[in-house]
């Protein structure tokens, strides 16, 4: 056996990344027919374009319910093996006839109520073409954001995993498996079914083999998943996920960059999809703006902020629907209290930090 698997400290997954092509049409999607919250709204911190990255994820804002979208109207992508082709959320068991409903009156085309492993789902297409599916899943306690459509029994609870599209299916297993810790607990068909150990809703990843179906593109890309980001507890761990990839032989490891919200470093896994590992920073999500108050406005992170007017001359305004505006909650949230902007780290931390102005195209 390969040594590597035991020493892996993943927790789930942190975030998954798409490229939709609107920016407010992927604003209204997420927030009206899938009920998220918007709870950041950023940038990308790579390049010299400037293109928005809205996250999105449930009350909390937990690891593990944070979809985030580039909107890359600039050039359409190319769906295909080697991406991420399904991204899975959890929801109550017994809610898929009212999702079917909820879709039906949104005009949103979906698949109906299908089974896979034993649990009731249904796929719908996202604007862009993205594919996105709700799964009943037993037990998810993570608290869900609510819209006045999408009650409390019904709604998100964050990610129930993801479908990886493959071309062949024994590389990327043993990525899985050797790289990342995770386990093999089932084939259903085509699908073969993957959970970190002590798994439950986050921790799921399905390999879907179709060896007849052409590669999609790696690039950004309008209508595709860009890639997929799993979480780590502290920047050494992921100086150590870092090291056992490169013991492993896949050495095209980044180094760690500086993501603001959280620290970061990729690798291209075997069947062709970016893998991301995050570790947290000192208060997330809360650094910039209140618990009340994630969301709503347009947030850069220190090193951008004497470029705002010319990187928010070049994006398009959107305006945050009503469903996500601040409310008054029964309970507070989960949150730490909000601390003075800037990350740090014991390890060294890359950034870019382009002349937008000057580059313009
Ligand atoms: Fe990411």
């Amino acid at each position: 056996m390969i040594k590597g698997a035991m020493d892996t400290r993943l927790n789930g997954i942190h975030h998954i990344t798409l490229c939709p092509g609107g920016a407010q049409e992927d604003v209204d999607f997420f927030t009206q027919v899938l009920g998220q919250r918007l709870v950041k709204q950023t940038v990308l911190m790579d390049g010299s374009i400037p293109v928005y990255h809205f996250y999105y994820g449930n009350a909390d804002a937990d690891p593990g319910s944070i979809l985030t979208c580039f909107p890359y109207s600039r050039r359409p992508g190319r769906r295909g093996t080697g991406q991420i082709g399904v991204t899975s959320f959890s929801v109550p068991v017994g809610s898929t006839p009212f999702w079917a409903a909820h879709f039906d009156r949104y005009r949103v085309c979906h698949s109906g109520i299908q089974e896979r492993f034993g649990a009731r789902t249904i796929r719908v297409t996202h604007p862009a073409g993205l594919e996105l599916e709700v799964v009943e899943n037993p037990g998810d306690t993570r608290r869900p954001w609510t819209t006045p459509e999408i009650s409390a029994d019904v709604a998100i609870r964050g990610f129930f995993g993801a479908t990886m599209s493959m071309r062949d299916i024994e590389e990327q297993e043993t990525f899985l498996v050797h790289a990342l810790g995770f386990r093999k607990v089932g084939v259903e068909g085509a699908y073969h079914r993957f959970e970190i150990p002590n798994g439950g809703p986050d921790r799921t990843i399905e390999l879907l083999h179709e060896p007849n179906r052409p590669q999609g593109s790696w690039t950004f890309g309008a209508g595709t998943a860009h890639h997929i980001a799993f979480h780590v507890d502290t920047d050494e761990a992921l100086v150590k996920q870092k090291a056992l990839y490169e013991e492993l032989g896949y050495t095209d490891t980044t180094e760690v960059k500086d993501r603001f919200y959280f620290h970061s470093m990729y690798v291209r896994s075997p069947g062709g999809v970016l893998v991301e590992c995050t570790a947290n920073v000192a208060g997330g999500f809360y650094q910039d703006e209140a618990p009340e108050e994630l969301g709503t406005r347009l947030n850069l992170p220190p090193w951008y902020e004497s470029q705002r007017a010319a990187i928010v001359s070049r994006l398009e305004p959107v305006t945050v629907p009503e469903e996500n505006r601040p409310r008054r909650e029964t309970r507070p949230f989960a949150s730490p209290t909000p601390v003075p902007a800037g990350t740090s780290s014991a390890y060294s931390l890359s950034r870019t930090n382009p002349n937008f102005a000057r580059y313009q195209r």
